[in-house]
């Protein structure tokens, strides 16, 4: 067979896609770990940037000290101890059908069909005082669904963080909650009034400060209406009866196990 023929030129182009594709699976396999490590360094990262005291020069397994992560059952209301929150995946369960809970379409202000009847929430604790509570939010975009922290204080109504860490938001447009100057307006507002009702909202434009409701307002994105939408409507799912409100008022009154 001449060196040229169309058999050895598929035959050499074979043994290349053969050595290629076990390469590519071998690195896989390899880096799947340090994949795992670090997406779960990024996530704790992402809490410790919500609550407000992320330090870059830090380890952060040791900043993460004083975090403690639980499992909360939406439906009860109530933690579930028994679930270990490192095991713990929400989008996984989201899938699930054991733990899936498909949202009611009139229910579903944040536009994500379906969740998991579970989800991790992160306590700061100091002298054995919770001092904050960071609640993982999600909901769709215009074109995305974004993945955030929120942080509440103690009184679990006050905001001390709010930041997406996943999102394909257009940058400039969508992208701009990213950017710290929109972030900043955040830490102070109230989620619920004294009466507990959900007050929090995202304006189309600027919040008045003269405004008596402007603690539970937060300006919204020029160019970027549709996205600001979203904000809104993931916060009044996540912080209402089909969310965490729920939870909330039970943790507030410590009646937390089942
Ligand atoms: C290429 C392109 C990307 C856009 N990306 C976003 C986006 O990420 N978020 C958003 O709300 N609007 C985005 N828009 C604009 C929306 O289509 C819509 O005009 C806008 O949300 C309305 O906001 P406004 O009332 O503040 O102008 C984009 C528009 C274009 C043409």
């Amino acid at each position: 067979m001449s060196r040229d023929s169309i058999g050895k030129i598929l035959a050499v182009a074979f043994l290349v896609c053969i050595f290629c594709s076990i390469l590519v699976s071998a690195t896989a396999v390899v880096l799947n770990e340090r994949q795992e490590r670090n997406k779960a360094e990024e996530k704790k990262k992402n809490i410790l940037l919500a609550a407000g005291f992320y330090e870059p020069k830090k380890p952060i397994d040791e900043q993460f000290d004083k975090i403690e992560a639980r499992i909360v059952d939406l439906e009860t209301g109530l933690f579930r101890p028994e679930i270990d929150p490192a095991e713990f995946n929400s989008r996984a369960a989201a899938r699930d059908q054991e733990t899936r809970y498909q949202i009611p379409a009139e229910q579903d202000l944040a536009g994500i069909k379906a969740r998991s009847r579970y989800k991790d929430v992160y306590l700061v604790v100091e002298n054995d005082q919770m001092q904050q509570i960071i609640l993982p939010v999600h909901g769709k975009g215009l074109w995305s669904t974004m993945y955030g922290f929120l942080a509440l204080d103690k009184d679990l109504t006050t905001v001390n963080g709010f930041a997406f860490y996943e999102h394909g938001e257009t940058p400039g447009l969508g992208g701009e909650i990213d950017n710290p100057a929109w972030k900043r307006q955040w830490p102070g507002k109230k989620i619920y009034d004294e009466n507990g009702v959900l007050r929090i909202e995202v304006l189309k434009g600027q919040v008045n400060p003269r405004s008596p409701d402007a603690i539970y307002q937060a300006d919204g994105l020029a160019g970027a209406t549709l996205t600001a939408r979203g904000v809104d409507n993931l916060l009044k799912y996540w912080l209402g009866e089909n969310g965490y409100k729920p939870f909330l008022a039970n943790l507030k009154t410590e009646r937390l196990n089942p």
